[in-house]
């Protein structure tokens, strides 16, 4: 029998609703977080970032958002677990295709979890039409490339020279052996062609075709 499975512990963490300014975030997305509050399994500290082209304030979306769960939600609202939920709602506005509106929600981002101490634990939820999701896809796919390659390059710096140096050397030599490889791959193949011209040319029945056929060159 397998082991029982253990419990899950929600994790503090941040909800970016890309689209959340839109009909989904309103009608069906905060009035469900709002009754994961109500029914004890969000996490004790969590943040919603709602993003959208239209240009609101936070006591704006609040109000969108109250809205949405006096109408939509399955359990009554709360005044004063309201009061709760609704100063952990933020938002800011960027149009998916505007690279400067990354920066913003970066920005905003590490601001809000520093205020409310949250981890950088981000949960990214696209509650756009579907002909943006390649594109918002494509800018996490690069965004996540580049922070890669920043925190790569960061560890570096804190490094003592000795290790910086040696990690250089080791990406050096790993890049080598790839090179090496790869020539490898190339000469076994080529000697692989090889065998087979040379198959080919003792064979009696190629002989005779082999004068018509341009030789491959390998040599
Ligand atoms: N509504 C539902 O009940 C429901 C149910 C199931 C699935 N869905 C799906 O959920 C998605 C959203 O639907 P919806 O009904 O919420 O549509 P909607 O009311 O038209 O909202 C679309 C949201 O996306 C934002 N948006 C659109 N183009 C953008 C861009 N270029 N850059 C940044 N933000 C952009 C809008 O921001 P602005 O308005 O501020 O410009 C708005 O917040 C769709 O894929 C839909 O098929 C919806």
């Amino acid at each position: 029998m397998s082991e029982p499975t253990q419990p899950l512990i929600p994790q503090p963490c941040t909800l970016v609703i890309f689209g959340g300014s839109g009909d989904l975030a309103k009608r069906k997305l905060v009035p469900a977080v709002y009754n994961l509050l109500l029914d004890g399994v969000l996490p004790p500290n969590y943040a919603i970032l709602a993003t959208g082209r239209k240009p609101l304030s936070d006591a704006a979306f609040r109000e969108i958002a109250r809205e949405g769960v006096i109408k939509y939600s399955r359990q009554e609202i709360k005044d004063a677990v309201w009061a709760n939920f609704e100063r952990r709602l933020f938002y800011v506005a960027g149009a998916i295709d505007d690279a400067k509106a990354y920066t913003d929600i970066r920005t905003r981002l590490e601001k809000i979890e520093a205020e409310l101490k949250l981890p950088s634990n981000r949960i990214f939820y696209l509650a756009i039409p579907p002909t943006s999701i390649a594109g918002a896809v494509e800018y996490f796919r690069c965004a996540l490339h580049r922070s890669k390659e920043r925190r790569l390059s960061s560890t570096r710096h804190r490094l003592e020279p000795v290790q910086a140096l040696e990690i250089r050397q080791r990406e050096r030599v790993v890049a080598e052996q790839l090179a090496v490889d790869a020539i490898g791959k190339r000469h076994q193949r080529v000697g692989e062609l090889r065998a087979n011209q040379d198959e080919r040319a003792r064979d009696p029945r190629e002989r005779h075709d082999a004068r018509r056929r341009p030789s491959i060159g390998l040599r």
